[in-house]
């Protein structure tokens, strides 16, 4: 307010003399409006002055107000040139008004969200405001910061968009919190998960030592009692052939009685007539054969038990998967028989040319038994004693198929003509404690345990192929050399 122009305002005096001239009179008039004009325009002055001092007041309160914000407070115009910046932009942004006023607000985008900046203007040309966009901006010395940006149109006294004004609030310290918060989030439900994946596997590992005792526990068992039963059956079976060689003796001596004296006293023709002699001379050979046949067949159960019970042998040995097969089929005989609610189950066998195969025997035998007794129950299950009658329901059977696969593999198919296997059950087959059979009948083990001996053990695959009602076929691969 230095220098306002002076005017003055002064009430000049009219003259009573009428009769001075004209012009004069005139003039004076003349001076009086351009007076009135003057004050007029003063009082307006004055009026605009007040009012500005008022603006400039408000200005500086406007100014103090931005300035001791804690936000960036910025402006721009709609080419996004900055024309205002605040102490605090100063402060985040680390450029002072005098470098930043008159550059380009891309300066502060970082070059992956380069493609932000159209977007906003575009929003702010249709006069619409922004609010809390949560974006990252970059210092002057390169680093990035986490801000909350709100922007809005700025208008002309005509209300024509000439730029925006924009409030950025550093909003790195929440983000920050909000990453760790997120991170240790993250690393707890991973942690989590570790724990529960342990507790599984915990489980499952003392699931695997209870059924390995409770096997290895029932493999000494057996073996036990195959070792006692083939002494004594050795023996029979020795001693029959001798037995069957001094019947042939006493029989021949017998004869040759008979030949030379062929009337004998009425006591002994009265004996052999009670005896009934030729019966019994003739029904001794059978009875002795069939006694040959049946110790045979013990001391092939005795060798099936002592094969599948090796359960105790630690090191991998090379064995006829065959022999194995058979042998726990021999120890299922009975349940393959026909009984009073179903009828006899039939195995077929399609046995490939297959060389001698490196495993552990015993585990091995076990994985058959399982996929067997499960066929087993299956078929059972499915049979309807009601529709025995009927040609409808096939005979139960089961097929055994092995092949050798590129030389250096050998694969066992185990199928049987059951109810097959729905989609839901087939989920979890190979889960420990998973079964559908009644309490007591079931124990969900069998595929579990077989699983990890095929997988782990034997490094192999063991699949199920099955669709319900139409049978079931479990696929065991497994190489013919362990090389660990
Ligand atoms: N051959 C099969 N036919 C139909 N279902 C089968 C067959 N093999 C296995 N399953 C299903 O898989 C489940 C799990 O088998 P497993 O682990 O041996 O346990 P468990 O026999 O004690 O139930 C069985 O309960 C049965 O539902
Ligand atoms: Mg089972």
């Amino acid at each position: 307010m230095t220098s306002q122009p002076q005017f003055l305002s002064v009430n000049l005096p009219i003259p009573l003399v009428t009769n001075s001239d004209a012009s004069e009179q005139q003039e004076l008039i003349r001076l009086r409006q351009e007076n009135e004009q003057l004050r007029r325009e003063l009082a307006t002055y004055q009026q605009h002055q007040l009012e500005w001092q008022q603006l400039e007041s408000a200005r500086f309160r406007l100014a103090a107000i931005v300035d001791s914000s804690n936000d960036a407070i910025i402006s721009k115009t709609l080419d996004g040139i900055i024309v205002s910046w605040n102490a605090s932009a100063e402060r985040i942004y680390g450029y002072q008004a005098e470098e930043i006023l008159g550059k380009h607000i891309t300066l502060l985008i970082p070059d992956n969200r380069l493609d932000e900046e159209p977007k906003i203007i575009e929003r702010l040309k249709r006069g619409e405001c922004i609010d809390h966009f949560e974006t990252v901006r970059k210092r002057k010395d390169g680093t990035l910061i986490d801000i909350s940006l709100t922007i809005s149109p700025v208008k002309d006294r005509e209300g024509n968009i000439i730029g925006a004004s924009k409030i950025a609030r550093d909003i790195s310290a929440q983000q920050a919190i909000l990453r760790d918060r997120q991170h240790a989030e993250a690393k707890l439900q991973q942690r989590t998960q570790d724990l529960e994946q342990a507790l599984q596997e915990l489980k499952r590992t003392q699931m695997q030592m209870i059924q390995a005792e409770k096997l290895s526990g029932l493999g000494q068992l057996v073996a036990g009692v195959a070792h006692e039963i083939n002494n004594p059956v050795n023996f029979i079976y020795g001693n029959l052939t001798h037995t069957n060689d001094y019947i042939q003796d006493l029989l021949r001596l017998l004869h040759l009685y008979q030949q030379h004296y062929p009337t004998p006293h009425p006591d002994i023709q009265q004996a052999t007539d009670t005896i009934e002699l030729e019966f019994l001379t003739e029904d001794l050979q059978k009875l002795l054969r069939s006694m040959q046949v049946g110790v045979h067949r013990i001391q092939g159960i005795v060798a099936s038990l002592r094969n599948f019970s090796r359960m105790d042998e630690a090191e991998m040995k090379e064995v006829n998967i065959h022999d194995g097969i058979d042998s726990t089929l021999v120890i299922l005989q009975h349940r393959l028989k026909a009984k009073p609610n179903s009828p006899q189950i039939d195995v077929i066998k399609h046995y490939g040319k297959l060389p001698l195969v490196e495993c552990y025997t015993g585990q091995l035998n076990q994985v058959f038994m399982n996929i067997l007794c499960n066929a087993i129950d299956a078929l059972e299950d499915g049979f309807q004693p009601s529709n025995s009658q009927t040609e409808l329901q096939p005979a139960p059977v089961i097929t055994i198929r092995t092949e050798l696969l590129h030389h250096d593999r050998v694969r066992i198919a185990i199928s049987d003509n059951g109810r097959g296997i729905p989609e839901h059950v087939k989920k979890h087959l190979f889960n420990p404690f998973f079964t559908t059979k009644p309490i007591g009948k079931g124990t969900g083990l069998g595929m579990s345990i077989s699983y990890e001996i095929i997988h782990k053990k034997h490094h192999g695959s063991l699949t199920c192929l099955s669709a319900l009602g139409q049978g079931t076929e479990f696929v065991i691969e497994i190489p013919i050399h362990q090389t660990l």
